[in-house]
C-alpha cells in the first residue's frame, strides 16, 4: 500500500459575513455594545473528507466560490478549520496566494531570500539554488527591481520559481498557471511533470479542464462546499462540464 500524505477528516469551515452596512466606527461600537450586530453565516466547506497518497495527482474543481481555495489554505495550514482534522506528512510547497510571502517594497532578489526563509530553507540551500531559481523565472534583468514595479505575470513567475525548486512531497497549485504567459506556462507544466516523475504529489486547482486532464488522474468536484464527486479525472470532468451546460 502507498503511503498516505494527506488526511483531512470531516472538515467544515464557517465564515461570518457582516449582513448590514455599518458606516462608521462609532456606529459599530454602539451596535456592538447593544449586541445587535448581525452576521450571516456561510459554510464554505461542509464535512469534507479527503485523502491523498504519495505521488498522486489530483485536481480540485468547482464553480467560483465552491470552497477550493479555502480547502487548499486549510491543508497548507494558513486557515484553521472550524471543525475537523488535517494531517499532512511531508514537505509541502503551497502555491496558493501569489506573493503571500512577498514584501512589495523589497527587490526581487531580497524577496527570494525572504521566501526561502519563510519556507524553512537554510541559507546554504538558498545559495546553492539561487541561480537556478532566477534562471527558471526568466527575470534575471529584474532582480534588483522592487516587486511593486512587477506585473502580475512577473510576480507569478517569481513565486512559482521560488516555491517549486527542489522536490517537495506535495505541490499545491491554486490557478497560478493561468497567470503567466504561454512560454512560462509551458515551463511550469514541464516542471510539474518533472516533479510528478520524481514522486511529488500534486493537488491542482484549475478552471481549465484541459489542463486538469493533462496533469491529473483523479478529480474532486466541490459544489457549495460539499464533495459532489471524487473519482477518475476524465469521468468527473466530463460530468462537471455537462452540468455546466445544463
Ligand atoms: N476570509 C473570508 N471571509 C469570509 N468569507 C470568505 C473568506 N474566504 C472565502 N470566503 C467565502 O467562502 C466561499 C468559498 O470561497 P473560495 O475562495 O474557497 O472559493 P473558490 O472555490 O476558490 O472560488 P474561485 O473559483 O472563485 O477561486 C465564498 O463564498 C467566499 O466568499
Ligand atoms: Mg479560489
Amino acid at each position: 500500500m502507498k503511503r498516505q500524505i494527506i488526511e483531512a477528516k470531516n472538515i467544515s469551515m464557517k465564515f461570518h459575513l457582516a449582513s448590514e452596512k455599518i458606516d462608521n466606527i462609532k456606529e459599530y461600537f454602539v451596535k456592538k455594545i447593544k449586541g445587535n450586530i448581525s452576521y450571516d453565516i456561510l459554510w464554505a466547506l461542509r464535512n469534507v473528507d479527503f485523502r491523498m497518497e504519495a505521488g498522486e495527482c489530483t485536481a480540485l474543481i468547482g464553480l467560483n466560490g465552491s470552497g477550493k481555495s479555502t480547502f487548499l489554505k486549510i491543508l497548507a495550514g494558513v486557515l484553521e478549520p472550524t471543525e475537523g482534522e488535517v494531517k499532512v506528512s511531508g514537505t509541502i510547497a503551497p502555491l496558493i496566494e501569489l506573493g503571500a510571502g512577498f514584501d512589495m517594497d523589497l527587490t526581487a532578489r531580497e524577496n527570494v531570500w525572504l521566501n526561502g526563509a519563510i519556507l524553512g530553507h537554510s541559507r546554504s540551500v538558498m545559495r546553492e539554488h539561487y541561480d537556478e531559481i532566477v534562471d527558471f523565472s526568466g527575470l534575471k534583468k529584474f532582480m534588483d527591481t522592487p516587486l511593486k514595479n512587477y506585473s502580475s505575470g512577473m510576480l507569478a513567475r517569481l513565486a512559482f520559481s521560488v516555491m517549486t525548486f527542489g522536490t517537495p512531497d506535495i505541490l499545491i497549485v491554486d490557478e497560478v498557471l493561468s497567470v503567466g504567459d504561454f512560454t512560462f506556462q509551458e515551463k511550469c507544466k514541464e516542471r510539474i511533470r518533472r516533479m510528478r516523475g520524481s514522486g511529488t504529489a500534486i493537488l491542482l486547482v484549475s478552471h481549465s479542464m484541459e489542463q486538469v486532464r493533462e496533469i491529473c488522474t483523479r478529480a474532486v468536484w466541490l459544489e457549495k462546499g460539499i464533495v459532489k464527486r471524487d473519482g477518475a479525472c476524465q469521468e468527473v470532468t466530463e460530468e462537471y462540464l455537462r452540468r455546466g451546460e445544463g
